[in-house]
């Protein structure tokens, strides 16, 4: 059942209250926050969980494990057709909870293949939406997104493809990962010059760590660092929800090596990881994040999931985890975002 508007509100409002320390509760209950992104109508936890981990992937019933991210109050998952089996994994859960009105699913076509090549066009929207709301066994998807760009397509015919598919129901809103703001605002102008519904959400990766590069082929795109200022300007000021993926990282941001430790990181980091974050300056951040973590008595993984949430972009962080342990530390980082000058601090890495 929908609950009105209104009620959710009432309820985040609530929610945020419990959660706030100084409200003088010592036990918090603490859960994700959550917010509204226009055209959904149900609450969106800030964090959304990515279910690019090889459980998932493989297609294997992952439900005690999606069961805890829900009860940590993360309803957002992040989902594509080219994650292997996971659009399977998480429609089965989703089926056997009942929960899909509780739940915002977003999921992505037109990934890149594995000799290196993005096709994004009508065809393979319609095609693989078709085949994501079978996989999730569906019939609406709540934000759908493509997946790369395809600079061979005219926005027109992404637009013109992406509201019928609105119109027949079948998705919700839509957006992008990977596409710079300026073909956004492109793709955006020609709906709005054609009384067409825009794009309303993009995830790029976002997160401490400057993206040094492309981790996975098909030219990803990522707002962070100082290189990327007008994009983070842009998304300030639209207010363009910012679905920020590998938003640790990929694990660089996990602890399980120390910032002097350049061949330690070596060991733990896997192929995407060592190709799109690991790098000197980005060694520097971990060392400012140490020194954080350390004053504040906790970890770099709650300090880089704070940086995220100290942006001035309306953000929402991507996370992936295996370990349940996990997410008590990821709830609470969402709702104690950093303050600028902590953020600045951390960015400190020119030296
Ligand atoms: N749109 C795109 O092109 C795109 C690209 C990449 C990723 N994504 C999405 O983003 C999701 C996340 O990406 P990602 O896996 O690359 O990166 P991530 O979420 O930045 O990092 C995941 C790693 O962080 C560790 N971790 C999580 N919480 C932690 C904590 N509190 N303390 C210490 N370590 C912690 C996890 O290890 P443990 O498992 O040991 O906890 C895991 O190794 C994916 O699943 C996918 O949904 C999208």
């Amino acid at each position: 059942m929908n609950l009105p508007l209104m009620s959710f509100r009432k309820l985040n409002a609530d929610k945020l209250r419990r959660n706030a320390p100084e409200n003088g509760n010592d036990t918090p209950d603490i859960r994700a926050p959550h917010t509204e992104i226009p055209g959904i109508d149900k609450p969106v936890s800030r964090i959304f969980f990515g279910t690019a981990i090889a459980p998932m992937l493989a297609g294997k019933n992952v439900n005690a494990l999606l069961d805890a991210v829900m009860a940590h109050g993360i309803n957002a998952f992040d989902c594509a057709r080219g994650y292997g089996f996971a659009e399977k994994s998480l429609g089965r859960w989703v089926r056997d909870r009942g929960n899909r009105e509780q739940v915002v699913i977003l999921t992505k076509c037109g990934n890149v293949n594995r000799k290196g090549e993005v096709a994004v066009n009508r065809k393979v929207i319609l095609k693989e939406l078709a085949a994501s709301l079978r996989a999730l066994n569906m019939d609406y998807i709540d934000i759908y997104l493509l997946h790369r760009d395809d600079p061979k397509t005219p926005v027109s015919e992404i637009m013109e493809t992406l509201n019928e598919c609105k119109r027949a129901g079948k998705i919700r809103i839509f957006g992008v990962s990977n596409w710079t703001h300026e073909r956004i605002a492109e793709a955006n102008a020609y709906a709005a010059a054609h009384g067409l519904d825009g794009f309303s959400v993009s995830s790029p990766n976002f997160g401490l760590a400057r993206q040094v590069n492309d981790p996975w082929g098909g030219e990803c795109v990522t707002v962070s660092g100082p290189e990327n200022a007008a994009a983070q300007n842009w998304y300030a000021e639209n207010r363009m929800p910012v679905l920020c993926y590998s938003s640790l990282a990929r694990g660089f941001f996990s602890g399980k090596f120390r910032s002097f430790d350049y061949e330690g990181a070596k060991k733990v980091l896997d192929g995407p990881a060592q190709k799109g974050y690991l790098s000197e300056e980005n060694m520097r951040r971990l060392r400012n994040a140490e020194v954080l973590a350390e004053k504040y008595g906790t970890t770099v993984a709650d300090i880089a999931l704070r940086y995220v949430f100290g942006s001035e972009m309306n953000t929402f962080a991507i996370m992936s985890t295996t370990n349940p342990a996990r997410l008590p530390e990821n709830v609470a980082a969402a709702n104690h975002p950093l303050e600028q000058d902590e953020v600045r601090l951390l960015e400190k890495d020119d030296e």
